[in-house]
């Protein structure tokens, strides 16, 4: 094991099941649970809202720094679906950042070097001193390459396009399927196509197809070997 704390990195594209299957495995691992994409929805959501460009880089790069981010495990009284609850200066925005206004734009924004060098920094920082389940699209090279289990989730465009939608519809959004589908194209072409630490495979990845899989089946699959790792 490269570290003392055990690392499970997991990339993938948009609606893979990686939010959900990685709190389940948190919570039966009693790991941490840290949603990287929160991060770049939050940096979206500052710039949203001061009115900066999207694409003004040094900009909401301080907008960043200036503000206080911070993420923990749903309590008892804020278990209303989401993941996880982030608080922006001390506001709890975990709704605010999931609206497909800001899905649409995160993209632009996470493509920004300096917006990623700032955040990686500190995702290290959190992964570092405890157990870890880390999801995004840059975790299994560039957050932490020497993670001790890599995987890349993923599913048909169809398959996930309709969860997405389907979760868009429970929580009020009613936005058509047409439109998400469209939507989650564009993003996962920005995501792998974009200069700075692109969506990609690496070598060592573990590649589970949550297409044809429930849930609960896949959490089994990841929480099985992490155990046998973790006794050898
Ligand atoms: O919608 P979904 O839950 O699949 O995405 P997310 O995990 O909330 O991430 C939102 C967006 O943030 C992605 O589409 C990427 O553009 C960006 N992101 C990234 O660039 N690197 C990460 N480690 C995580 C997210």
């Amino acid at each position: 094991m490269p570290g003392q704390n055990f690392q499970i990195a997991i990339d993938g594209p948009v609606a893979a099941g990686k939010g959900t299957i990685s709190r389940l495995v948190a919570d039966q691992l009693g790991f941490l649970y840290v949603d990287t994409g929160a991060m770049y929805r939050v940096a979206t959501l500052l710039a949203v809202r001061a009115g900066t460009n999207l694409e003004n880089e040094p900009a909401i790069v301080k907008l960043i720094r200036l503000s206080n981010i911070q993420m923990r495990n749903p309590s008892h009284s804020e278990k209303d679906g989401r993941l996880t609850t982030v608080f922006l200066d001390g506001e709890d925005i975990s709704w605010d950042i999931r609206t497909e206004s800001i899905s649409s734009k995160v993209s632009i924004v996470a493509a920004l070097p300096k917006v990623r060098e700032v955040l990686v920094k500190k995702q290290q920082i959190i992964a570092g001193t405890q157990n870890v389940v880390m999801e995004g699209r840059d975790i299994t090279y560039r957050v932490l390459p020497d993670a001790d289990l890599k995987i890349y989730l993923t599913g048909s465009d169809i398959v996930r396009a309709k969860r997405r939608h389907l979760q868009a519809l429970q929580r009020g959004e009613f936005v058509s399927y047409d439109d998400v589908f469209e939507q989650l194209k564009i993003r996962d072409k920005n995501d792998t196509e974009r200069v700075n630490d692109p969506l990609q495979i690496v070598d060592d990845a573990w590649v589970i197809d949550t297409s044809d899989l429930k849930i609960p089946q896949v959490v089994r699959l990841i929480v099985d070997k992490v155990r046998v790792m973790m006794d050898r």
